[in-house]
């Protein structure tokens, strides 16, 4: 049973250290990099038998209707993870079952944890390409919890489909810590279910809302005998005459679009960490801004387009990097905490030593960040399904596909400890032929811009940075779908700021991520075929005050307001499709502690609106002190989002 008394030693430790860093004044970095705490919200109700189910209201794209069953499902994992720190992965087979017809498929992480513990990183490969990174909640000794995280698959079909030699390897990692305080076990099933009856090929589901004329021709009825049969790949060197395109016909302008734009790609690669992958998990570890971590990979030659798909999330003293002072005010002050270097971190992908993109994390926030209260039930946005993002690296198949070893580089730009960061490569290859010429045509990145402005005065300070950068990469490729040319723009703006007010007990964070990708797709000579604008903004505001009094009562209180928001925008030949995702939270409340005693209260408010051409699927959720005050769905496309971005810093 609960007892408060056997925490006194503990509790006010853990607590101070939540505090002072809500203060920003120190915080000594706790073994799982993240802040532990006891509540006092003893509602009884909430002692319930079953537990707490914790939820995150997004709905994923393209998720099943409620009434459809799956064609066939396979448990692929029941594990319980107790005191794992230091123990390799969970590893399992992974075979599709027979005759299973599909084309669309869905991951489910099941778990349930009762006992307090701390929220941890967990991880899900298949053959060593990462499918699922998610957060666990954040349990408490009083109410049990348990919680569902489903997330579309369809994407990664090459490596659900069985390869001929040997069944594949599901990998899992949760890294949990037991001892006399933190006894919870995360018990863990993780599920695939697939559905429909492989009646047409798979679509990727990030271009769902194309809605290309339906194609009810010989390519489904091919479909339905066979399931899905993606593209076996073909090595470069290895022989083999392909059979010649001519004999097929010419492609159509619909068939050039899916394959450029819907189909899922034919074959994956990690860039991961495959020598410690059985120990330890795929994912590289960066500690710092000069380790660059990454694989040597050789790409099938008949590739003619590629993405890099970049998993990230950041632990230990870069958990809060976007709420990070610069090093200085930390050692001026004699603050002992080591979470400085700014608040500014650019993921950058390398292909050979070249520049490739960058990545500007969305800053999730995890279940026992800032104030766990904040995010019971209710995740942080993204906490369960961590973002990745998607790098096009077709202008450079002109470096890859001469069939030598290829360098794919991964590093984060003014890092401290921890990052763990790998990557999946998505190859589409031509059915048809053994090779696909390739040249980049052009290649311009310029470096960041980076302005950091700081002024302060003993604990009180303002810090001001912007980053920006440009890149313009162009490159052809000729399959037998055509010789297309890609061209692509992208740019950031990055802008924060941070500041310390009275004594340094009011700390205020703005930070604003400003991301563009801008994709066009002629084909030879100089036909326009598609264009893919994608823009992304990630606002996030933070203001927390600490004061405390005699002796060891604290009063902290804090407001958090983030949005996740994602536009895609497709212009083909006689079509145009316009999709969003605003996600926001605005949280507020305060943390008390008393001695050995907590107490606090929270309440948050989420807002998600998809748009899909015009129609939209929204939905509020509130929370109050662990319980849900609103729940409301609607297609209504003048729901209000308040637009955070226009708040001034
Ligand atoms: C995992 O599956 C088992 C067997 O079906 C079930 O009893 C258990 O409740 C499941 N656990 C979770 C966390 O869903
Ligand atoms: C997994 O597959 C390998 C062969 O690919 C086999 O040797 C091994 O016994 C299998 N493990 C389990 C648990 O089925
Ligand atoms: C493909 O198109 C580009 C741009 O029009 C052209 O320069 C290149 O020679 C073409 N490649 C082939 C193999 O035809
Ligand atoms: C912070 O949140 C509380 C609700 O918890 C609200 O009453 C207060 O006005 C908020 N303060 C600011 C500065 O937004």
């Amino acid at each position: 049973m609960y007892s408060r008394r056997s925490f006194s030693a503990l509790l006010p430790f853990s607590l101070l250290l939540l505090l002072l860093c809500l203060g920003g004044r120190c915080c000594p970095q706790a073994s799982a990099g993240r802040l532990d705490l006891e509540d006092d919200l003893t509602d009884p109700e909430l002692e319930e038998e079953e537990g707490l189910e914790y939820m995150d209201p997004t709905p994923p794209q393209a998720f099943p209707n409620a009434e459809e069953t799956p064609s066939c499902s396979v448990k692929l994992l029941q594990h319980d993870f107790a005191h794992t720190v230091g123990a390799p992965p969970v590893a399992v087979n992974y075979t599709l079952p027979e005759n299973c017809k599909w084309n669309r498929a869905v991951l489910e992480f099941a778990a349930a944890c009762e006992g307090e513990q701390n929220d941890r990183i967990a991880a899900v490969w298949l053959d060593g390409v990462e499918i699922l990174r998610t957060s666990t909640a954040k349990p408490t000794t009083q109410v049990g919890v348990f919680w569902r995280v489903r997330k579309d698959v369809t994407h990664f079909a090459a490596m659900l489909v069985p390869v001929a030699s040997s069944a594949r390897t599901l990998t899992v990692m949760l890294e949990n810590s037991l001892d006399d305080y933190f006894k919870g076990i995360y018990h863990v099933n993780v599920t695939i279910d697939f559905y429909g009856r492989g009646l047409s090929e798979p679509r990727t589901g990030k271009l769902g809302f194309l809605r290309l004329p339906s194609s009810r021709g010989e390519d489904e009825e091919e479909q339905q005998a066979s399931g899905f049969v993606p593209v076996p790949p073909r090595y470069g060197g290895e022989g083999g005459e392909a059979a010649q395109p001519a004999a097929l016909g010419l492609p159509t302008e619909e068939t050039k679009l899916r394959s450029l734009l819907e189909r899922p790609a034919d074959m994956i690669i990690p860039v991961a960490n495959k020598k410690k992958g059985a120990d330890s998990g795929f994912w590289f570890r960066i500690d710092r801004e000069t380790e660059i971590r990454g694989s040597r990979l050789r790409i099938p030659r008949n590739a003619y387009k590629a993405v890099l798909e970049v998993c990230v999330s950041y632990h230990g003293d870069d958990e809060f990097w976007y709420a990070n002072p610069p090093d200085s005010y930390n050692i001026q002050n004699n603050i002992p905490s080591r979470r400085g270097n700014w608040a500014f971190r650019e993921l950058v992908a390398t292909v050979d030593g070249l520049y490739a993109g960058s990545v500007l994390p969305f800053p999730v926030v995890f279940p026992g960040g800032i104030n766990p209260f904040f995010w019971t039930p209710v995740v942080a946005i993204k906490a369960f399904d961590l973002p990745t993002y998607d790098l096009d690296l077709t202008p450079f198949l002109g470096q890859l596909l001469n069939g030598r070893p290829h360098t794919i580089g991964l590093k984060v730009s003014h890092a401290i400890s921890f990052w763990l960061v790998n990557a999946n490569l998505h190859l589409w290859l031509d059915p048809h032929l053994p090779a696909v010429p390739a040249m980049m045509v052009k290649h311009h990145a310029a470096p960041t811009f980076l302005s950091r402005n700081a002024n302060n005065k003993f604990l009180e300070g303002h810090f001001q940075l912007e980053a920006a950068r440009q890149a313009r990469f162009e490159g052809w490729a000729r399959s037998s779908l055509g010789n297309f040319t890609t061209l692509i723009d992208s740019h950031f703006k990055y802008k924060s700021s941070v500041e310390y007010k009275m004594q340094g007990t009011l700390k205020e964070v703005f930070s604003q991520s400003k991301y563009t990708a801008d994709v066009r797709i002629t084909e030879q000579p100089n036909r326009f075929l598609a264009r893919v604008i994608n823009q992304a903004r990630y606002p996030v505001k933070m203001l927390t005050s600490t004061a405390s009094y005699a002796g060891d009562r604290m009063l902290s209180q804090a407001n958090v307001s983030h949005m996740l928001y994602q536009f895609t925008d497709v212009t083909m030949n006689q079509m145009r499709s316009q999709n969003s995702i605003t996600d926001m939270q605005v949280a507020g409340g305060w943390l008390q502690v008393n001695g050995a005693a907590l107490s606090g209260s929270a309440t948050t408010l989420q807002t998600y609106q998809r748009r899909d051409n015009g129609r939209c699927h929204t939905r509020k959720v509130g929370t109050q002190d662990r319980g849900i005050t609103v729940d409301q769905t609607n297609t209504d496309c003048n729901t209000m989002i308040p637009d955070l971005s226009t708040v001034p810093e």
